[in-house]
């Protein structure tokens, strides 16, 4: 996996918004709450959080948050409120005493193998509180996404460092859908993740070759 630095973690956030609201419409859709209302008092938590920054909106919406990394990134000003850990999200999961609301799996599937992607799953439904909704965002597998996510982005606009993606290790809607299945999740709804390299930003797509984001149920 790839250094991580600036360069990294620019387009990542440049996903922020682009979750959020799709997250706002999934709770609307699906717990008739808003999610300002939604988040209040819940249990989140980021597998492969990064800088952990995501988290800090759902900390200000009064939820407890928890983000699990294997590298030493966490950038949130406010680190005494979270509950950040420096480790392999499944040797979390395995000691995990905890049960979750919410928890976000953004742009990690995708640096999983697939026996870990498997194990993770099976832990995931052990820590899920009733209702608890999963989040994903990950590359589709394709020969499209393979051209636009490494080749383009890694290696000819240098959007990303490279080697940041593995094409081995995508996995399409299809594949998440089985995935999740095996473990008893239902893939509630999948969009696809439009980016616009000029004005740096991710809108919502019917189109879900390259990047697509989705919300899992138990
Ligand atoms: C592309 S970044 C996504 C960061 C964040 N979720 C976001 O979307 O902004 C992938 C993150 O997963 C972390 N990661 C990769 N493998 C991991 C593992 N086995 N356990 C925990 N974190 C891992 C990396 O260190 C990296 O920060």
């Amino acid at each position: 996996m790839a250094k991580y630095n600036k360069e990294y973690y620019e387009p990542l956030e440049q996903m922020m918004a682009v979750r959020h609201q799709y997250m706002s419409k999934i709770l609307r859709d699906h717990t008739g709450q808003d999610i300002y209302n939604f988040f209040q008092n819940k249990q989140v938590l980021d597998l492969g959080c990064g800088t952990g920054e995501f988290l800090n909106n759902y900390f200000e919406m009064g939820a407890q948050c928890t983000g699990i990394d294997i590298e030493k990134n966490f950038k949130l000003k406010n680190k005494k409120n979270f509950n950040l850990y420096n480790l392999d999200a499944n040797t979390f999961l395995k000691n995990c005493k905890k049960k979750f609301d919410v928890i976000f799996l953004f742009e990690f599937l995708e640096h999983l193998e697939e026996g870990d992607k498997h194990k993770l799953f099976e832990s995931l439904i052990k820590i899920l509180n009733k209702n608890a909704l999963i989040f994903v965002s990950t590359l589709n597998k394709n020969l499209l996404s393979k051209y636009l996510a490494i080749d383009i982005a890694e290696n000819i606009l240098k959007l990303l460092p490279k080697k940041t993606h593995e094409y081995d290790l995508f996995l399409s809607p299809t594949q998440l859908q089985t995935l999740s299945q095996k473990y008893k999740l239902s893939l509630l709804n999948v969009e696809g993740l439009q980016y616009n390299p000029i004005i740096k930003s991710f809108k919502l797509s019917k189109v879900d070759l390259v990047n697509y984001i989705g919300a899992l149920k138990y």
